[in-house]
């Protein structure tokens, strides 16, 4: 069998030859004598023209072909310069590989996500959702070259893990404990000494503290994995299972981790651009008009930068438009962070010197003694994309940060020890991957760029 995508790419060479595809039918239509099967075999976004007539062996049967069934087409290759698509295959034999019924969920008409939400073992088989996933592929692809390329080490850090890195109680708790011996959240009665890691422990919320460590070794690393967050948010930003990128650089500051992620996102749009081109057009065209434009626009400038003191300046001026007013010391709001870089930049923001009351434990205390080393890079359509900070590399501020907040010492050894052996300036970020996905696609939920999503009250297949 030949790709599709290989026809469609080196066509001088497939052209008027004998080509056996196989794949799913989009379409079957035909009258006495002839018909036409559109087969798209998933390796290339458009699908092949199937020209068949009653020559064949089993004309009636080809007549019958359901849509959604799989089929191995054998024939020529012949160039239609008058029609829509630039050839087709005249067939010489069509064979089911697998048939389908005619109440196949996927009829030749224009399905809701939300609809196709629900089919989601079937989704991957239309147009938007063929294109979606394989820009998700190639954006994978691209930051892995990225951080390769520039001699980054990948740290594959654990799922399971008994800290909570952001703080934030956010976790899906992991017990063998039979549910009834393990109440409410937070029930100290419960005895995790039997339980299968004798303590309590959760789904990573994100691979930072253990990526440091290696930071603390290989200068300069990243990992690329799922997390997961118990966030009570039903929104179409939020999941509670995302795959998260998180580089972290040792002697290096907050400047050069913002050069970093500019660099990293600038690299994976123009991958992505150049690598799916037929995906990005339709894009373009059909889900998200003007995207290609503003993706261009995002490679050629330069990010913006404020610090949230500015921001909160800015933003204070613009209160009768939110719901929520913003005031120093507030966190920023989806609202907030659209309008910052929608309307006041119109391109991609990083926002930097958050209040350390509203960060996380580890982000290095500024000068002031009231901000931390933070930045969050904030784009139009979505809002927060990255979020990451210098981390605090003194030994003390950070004991003393860890007591404030009420965390245990004893979770933390390991990482106040990095901060007692050769501790070295350091800073990295976390990019929510799907949302980054959204952003190359257009796409306005996250549960379309997911195979198979979990969010509040849904975790089907
Ligand atoms: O801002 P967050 O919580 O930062 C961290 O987890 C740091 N440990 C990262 C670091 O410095 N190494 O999450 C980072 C990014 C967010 O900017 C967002 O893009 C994404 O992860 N994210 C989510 N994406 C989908 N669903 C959720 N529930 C998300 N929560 C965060
Ligand atoms: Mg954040």
């Amino acid at each position: 069998l030949v790709n599709v995508r290989e026809i469609f790419k080196n066509t001088i060479r497939y052209e008027n030859q004998q080509v056996t595809i196989g794949g799913w039918v989009r379409s079957n239509r035909n009258s006495k004598n002839f018909g036409f099967i559109v087969v798209n075999d998933g390796t290339f976004f458009e699908p092949i023209q199937v020209v068949y007539g009653d020559g064949l062996e089993n004309y009636e049967e080809v007549c019958k072909i359901n849509v959604g069934a799989a089929v191995i087409v054998k024939g020529q290759l012949v160039p239609t310069p008058e029609a829509k698509q630039p050839f087709e295959i005249q067939a010489a034999e069509v064979t089911v590989e697998g048939a389908s019924t005619p109440d196949y969920p996927l009829q030749k008409k224009r399905h809701t996500f939300e609809y196709l939400r629900t089919i989601s073992h079937l989704r991957p088989r239309t147009n938007t959702f063929e294109a979606v996933f394989r820009v998700r592929s190639l954006c994978a692809y691209a930051i892995h070259k990225f951080f390769q390329e520039r001699d980054f080490v990948y740290v594959h850090t654990p799922l399971i893990t008994g800290s909570d890195c952001e703080g934030a109680g956010e976790m899906f708790q992991v017990t063998t404990l039979d549910l009834k011996d393990v109440p409410k959240k937070q029930d100290k009665t419960v005895d995790y000494t039997k339980d299968f890691f004798g303590k309590p422990t959760n789904l990573t919320v994100s691979g930072q503290l253990n990526g440091e460590t290696y930071a603390m070794a290989f200068k300069n690393i990243y990992t690329f994995g799922p997390t997961f967050r118990a966030e009570n948010s039903n929104t179409t930003r939020h999941a509670a299972e995302f795959w998260m990128i998180e580089p972290e650089i040792a002697f290096a500051d907050l400047e050069d981790d913002m050069m970093l992620a500019e660099s990293m996102l600038k690299y994976v749009i123009n991958y992505v651009i150049e690598h799916a081109p037929e995906e990005m057009a339709f894009f373009n065209n059909f889900v998200d008009k003007g995207l290609l434009d503003r993706l261009e626009n995002v490679v050629n400038n330069d990010f913006a930068r404020v610090t949230y003191t500015e921001a909160i300046k800015i933003l204070s001026k613009h209160n009768d438009k939110f719901d929520y007013k913003v005031s120093w010391g507030c966190d920023l709001q989806t609202e907030h962070e659209r309008y910052l870089t929608e309307q006041i930049y119109k391109r991609p923001v990083f926002v930097t010197d958050y209040p350390k009351e509203i960060k996380a434990f580890y982000m290095k205390l500024n000068e002031d003694g009231k901000t931390v080393a933070a930045v969050d890079c904030l784009v139009p359509g979505i809002g927060e994309i990255i979020g990451g900070s210098q981390r605090e590399d003194d030994y003390d501020k950070l004991l003393a940060r860890i007591q404030d907040m009420g965390l245990k010492e004893e979770d933390y050894k390991f990482y106040l020890d990095l901060r007692k052996y050769g501790s070295a300036r350091h800073a990295g970020f976390g990019l929510g991957f799907e949302r980054c996905v959204m952003y190359l696609t257009g796409m306005a939920n996250i549960r379309d760029v997911i195979p198979f999503p979990r969010t509040v009250n849904n975790c089907e297949l």
